[in-house]
């Protein structure tokens, strides 16, 4: 008896050049094919998408925010960490320019993003303001947390979050 690992290949009369195993991997591959096809177009987006790459940062801030929140509120962490995360945004703030891309508006990709097509009539000015504006605001809250005020820090997290992140999506982000 003879096993299959050892038949010379063509050796077997019931196979043929797209029979058997053949068949199988070729199923597969497309199969496979199609699956990745699914994840990265998945409603049009892939993982280095601008919008994701953008909605990513923007929970970043958030993130940062909540956890100089729960120092204020719960007394989690010290305000070296709350400079930590002050300084966190302001670093953010700094790649805001990059997150804005032609093309990655509500208008251009609808359900996907809540950009305004506003921040693309007069992009550079309207995104290097707020984001400077932010970048002031998270570096007033750094400092606030240096000097260990907690009443500081609160007043500072309120401006930060009203004018900073407000000030921006009050007129650049659509409501869900
Ligand atoms: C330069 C303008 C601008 C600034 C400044 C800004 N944002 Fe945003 N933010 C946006 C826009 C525009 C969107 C919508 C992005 C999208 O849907 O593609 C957004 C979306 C978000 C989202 C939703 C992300 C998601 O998953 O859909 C959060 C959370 C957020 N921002 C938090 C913040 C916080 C916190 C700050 C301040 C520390 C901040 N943002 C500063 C413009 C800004």
């Amino acid at each position: 008896m003879i096993r299959n690992s050892e038949r010379l290949p063509g050796s077997d009369p019931n196979e043929t050049l797209l029979g058997g195993n053949t068949n199988i991997k070729i199923r597969y591959v497309v199969l496979v094919g199609v699956g990745m096809g699914l994840l990265t177009s998945c409603a049009g987006m892939s993982l280095d998408d601008p919008i994701i790459a953008r909605k990513n940062l923007m929970r970043d801030n958030n993130n940062n925010l909540e956890a100089i929140e729960a120092y204020l509120k719960e007394n989690k962490g010290g305000t070296a960490d709350v400079a930590s995360h002050a300084r966190k945004v302001a670093s953010i703030a700094k790649q805001i320019k990059g997150l804005f891309p032609k093309g990655t508006s509500l208008k251009d990709r609808p359900g996907q993003t809540r950009a305004k097509p506003a921040i693309w009539a007069k992009r550079a000015i309207h995104i290097e303001q707020a984001a400077e504006i932010m970048y002031g605001y998270a570096m007033s809250l750094a400092d606030a947390a240096d000097s260990g005020d907690k009443r500081a820090i609160g007043a500072a997290l309120d401006q930060l979050d009203k004018r900073g992140c407000g000030g921006c999506h009050s007129k650049f982000r659509a409501l869900k």
